[in-house]
């Protein structure tokens, strides 16, 4: 993985998959290696983040590198018109890897193109969400003990939600159930279905949460994705398309987990969040080990 930029789920292999979420066990259980002191990392998020920025930001200052980047373009000479071409030539040459979220679908990939350093999707736009995808099938393992055969609901906007998009094509290699839970104007897109279908595994479609809730191993919350909506008449007709609440879980499996990239709106309700089902917060955190993980890999250091 030296070197390698990571724009799609897909850039890596399996075998991938399972070094990087390897790697990531090992700082959970030792954080603190200085292995970047040398490396300078850039964070551009030219669309709002929590999680993403400050995990990443987190994991570079736990290997000891340096961190440069901007949260907000309004302080950046994108305002003035710098292309993202332009941008990305020029922090190539002060990074030694970039870190990058936009709101245009395509922008990471192009920007590994014109980059003289490896480049990380952060998420662009409702296309994929990578580095999401590895925490995720992190957490997945280290809830269920392993990644294969499982039942997997995801649930809210399967059309929009990049997260989602990652994380069907992963599962794709363990041999997942795939359980989709959207109201009809949300469903996941074809271009996802397809890899379902290539991975000769079965997918079912559903528009009530409580039908999936009995035989899930894991349920994927998510938000509704309100800044994709062209029209917001159309957002306000689906935005509270599901909430799980503390009552539904009374005939869930002994072991379910729910997850969620976050951050949540109301789809999932705070009476979870005591419940032993709800692990979205430790998905979280496991995000700086997985993001640890990978920068020391394609760093060439782990
Ligand atoms: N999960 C996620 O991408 O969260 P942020 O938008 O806060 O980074």
């Amino acid at each position: 993985m030296k070197d390698k930029s990571l724009i799609s789920i897909t850039d890596f292999s399996k075998e991938e998959y399972i070094q990087i979420l390897d790697i990531a066990a090992d700082f959970e259980n030792n954080p603190n290696q200085k292995l970047l002191l040398d490396h300078v990392v850039a964070t551009l998020f030219f669309e709002p983040s929590t999680r993403t920025r400050l995990s990443f930001e987190t994991a570079a200052n736990r290997l000891g590198a340096r961190v440069v980047g901007f949260s907000d373009t309004g302080s950046t000479s994108v305002q003035k018109g710098e292309s993202l071409k332009d941008t990305i030539i020029m922090v190539s040459g002060y990074a030694d890897i970039i870190v990058m979220r936009h709101p245009r679908e395509g922008a990471a990939r192009w920007a590994s193109e014109v980059s003289s350093v490896p480049v990380i999707n952060a998420g662009d736009g409702a296309n994929q969400h990578p580095t999401q995808c590895l925490l995720d099938m992190y957490t997945i393992r280290q809830t269920q003990g392993k990644l294969e055969n499982l039942n997997i609901a995801f649930v809210g906007d399967l059309k929009y939600g990049r997260t989602v998009h990652s994380l069907v094509q992963a599962m794709c290699n363990f041999n997942a159930t795939f359980h989709l839970v959207s109201p009809q104007e949300l469903k996941l897109p074809s271009s996802s279905k397809m890899y379902i279908k290539e991975a000769n595994l079965e997918y079912f479609q559903y528009t009530e949460l409580a039908d999936v809730i009995p035989f899930a191993d894991i349920i994927y919350m998510t938000r509704i994705q309100k800044e994709r909506f062209h029209d917001p008449i159309e957002y306000e007709k689906v935005k509270n398309s599901y909430v799980l609440d503390r009552g539904m879980l009374t005939n869930c499996k002994p072991n379910m987990k729910i997850l969620h990239p976050l951050p949540r709106i109301n789809e999932i309700s705070i009476d979870v969040d005591d419940t032993p089902q709800a692990y979205y917060f430790k998905q979280a955190e496991n995000g700086v080990y997985v993001r640890q993980a990978l920068l020391a890999a394609i760093a060439g250091v782990k």
